[in-house]
């Protein structure tokens, strides 16, 4: 939140709590702050609603061990208090500011009769800041503000990994690069950037990957002022995200079905790394999303064949000629992508991830029936969660007589890769600061073309 007179402030607080209300009723962070694009503090809003939602499992229970009764707050109420905490916890502004803000705030929240209790609670917040935190903070899902369920579920997943993973998750991530090999070198793009006044350094792959490295930014940018950017020079991928195009091994000439590509990022740097020479059939369900990918292959003077279907449906958009290669980039709980969407933390429910996990069973085995004998289909999601990963595979295998896996051994694939049953997992925050990613590579043996 921006210094300023309490008008102001009191309005970004108001409305930061009226967009997190939002997001607590099931709305995305995107859709909750867009009713805010046209508010003249909207930056503000925006920072003070992410700050708040990435730490609103920390924050709410501090708040509430202040309160007698918890539950019995108007929604905007119990968000209000949230957004003040977080700005008394973790900005710099003088706390009695935040507290006169946050007493106007329940005035244009139209909730006057809250001004009391506001005000008490704020003030007991600022005495007993550091006693409130500490009780809090005995428990790391609450420490790391994860909900118990996704705490519990990585800590035993990964036992020496976890809590780091929890840690990572409040970071903000690096802006990583993904410099387009047909046009520059990383190498040469780094000097570009060094004279840009935007430094940088190469993020070097495992021997697996002879391929170009990932650049990641001293500091982030605005996307626009990347030089080059309107040109197609380069692309803002994470660096887990770059390793799917190389694991896919896809040589000029093939035919190839990224299944789920939606907005694109995979599938143009399938295109880049074979010099567009790729008979690349960008696949999604999802016929807006598909606009993201129309606009990427633009800027980055690709082409491909963009079909909005059901992959599981392929009867109709397959003419049954096999790909040599398909990419199964799964929708996922994002699980591994939280430092970029902390909205993931409050809107998953544990009861979604075994229904994640059935439809990324189904989408891989309607994908697996297009693929060539002999064919190589990459699996991947950005979850951290071993049931949308190595047991959706084990699953597939078990079912299909016709598919091996082929093996990706963790120490050649990435810094910081762990090696699973099938395929590796990147955590997110680890050795090389990715997201979170999953990838498996399978391999047709015999037709199981139907
Ligand atoms: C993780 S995102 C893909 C990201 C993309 N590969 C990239 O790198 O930019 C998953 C995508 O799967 C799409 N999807 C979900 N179910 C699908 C289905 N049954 N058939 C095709 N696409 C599907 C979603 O619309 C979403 O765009």
């Amino acid at each position: 939140m921006t210094r300023s007179g309490p008008g102001q402030a009191a309005t970004v607080l108001a409305e930061a709590s009226r967009a997190l209300a939002a997001i607590l009723s099931g709305q995305t962070a995107d859709e909750a702050l867009s009713a805010f694009a046209a508010s003249p503090y909207r930056a503000a809003v925006r920072a003070v609603t992410l700050g708040t939602v990435r730490w609103y499992l920390r924050l709410k229970p501090a708040v509430d061990s202040l309160l007698a009764r918890p539950r019995t707050l108007p929604r905007e109420i119990g968000a209000l208090l949230a957004v003040a905490a977080h700005q008394l916890e973790y900005s710099r502004n003088a706390p009695q500011l935040t507290v006169h803000a946050a007493v106007d705030a329940v005035k244009i929240l139209h909730h006057q009769h809250a001004s009391g209790l506001i005000n008490a609670v704020l003030r007991r917040l600022v005495a007993e800041r550091q006693d409130t935190f500490a009780q809090v903070d005995r428990d790391p899902a609450r420490r790391t503000a994860h909900p118990r369920w996704l705490a519990d579920a990585l800590l035993s997943a990964w036992p020496l990994h976890g809590l780091r993973c929890l840690e990572a998750d409040n970071v903000h991530p690096p802006m990583t690069l993904r410099v387009n090999c047909m046009q520059r070198t990383p190498g040469d793009y780094l000097d570009e950037l060094a004279e840009a006044g935007m430094p940088g350094r190469l993020l070097e792959w495992g021997t697996e990957f002879p391929d170009p490295p990932a650049v990641v930014l001293d500091r982030p940018v605005a996307v626009a002022a990347l030089p080059g950017f309107l040109a197609g020079r380069v692309s803002v991928q994470d660096a887990g995200a770059q390793l799917a195009a190389p694991l896919l091994d896809a040589r000029p000439g093939m035919r190839v079905l990224d299944a789920c590509a939606a907005p694109g990022g995979k599938a143009a740097h399938l295109l880049e790394l074979t010099r567009g020479q790729l008979d690349l059939w960008a696949l999604d369900i999802d016929a807006g999303r598909l606009e993201r990918v129309r606009e990427n292959l633009s800027r980055l003077g690709l082409s491909a064949h963009v079909v909005a279907a059901d992959v599981r449906d392929p009867d109709m958009f397959w003419d049954r000629r096999p790909f040599e290669r398909i990419l199964v980039d799964a929708p996922c709980s994002g699980t591994g992508v939280i430092r970029r969407h902390p909205d993931i933390k409050l809107l998953r429910r544990p009861q979604d991830i075994p229904a994640f996990a059935a439809g990324q069973l189904e989408i891989l085995e309607a994908a697996f029936r297009m693929l060539a004998e002999g064919g190589r289909l990459v699996y991947s999601t950005c979850s951290m969660l071993p049931a949308e990963n190595e047991a959706v595979v084990e699953r597939f295998l078990a079912r299909s007589p016709h598919a091996r896996a082929l093996s990706t051994p963790a120490e050649r694939f990435a810094p910081g890769a762990l090696a699973c049953r099938w395929g590796v997992q990147l955590l997110c925050g680890g050795a090389a600061q990715t997201d979170g990613f999953y990838y498996a590579c399978l391999e047709k043996t015999t037709s199981g073309i139907m």
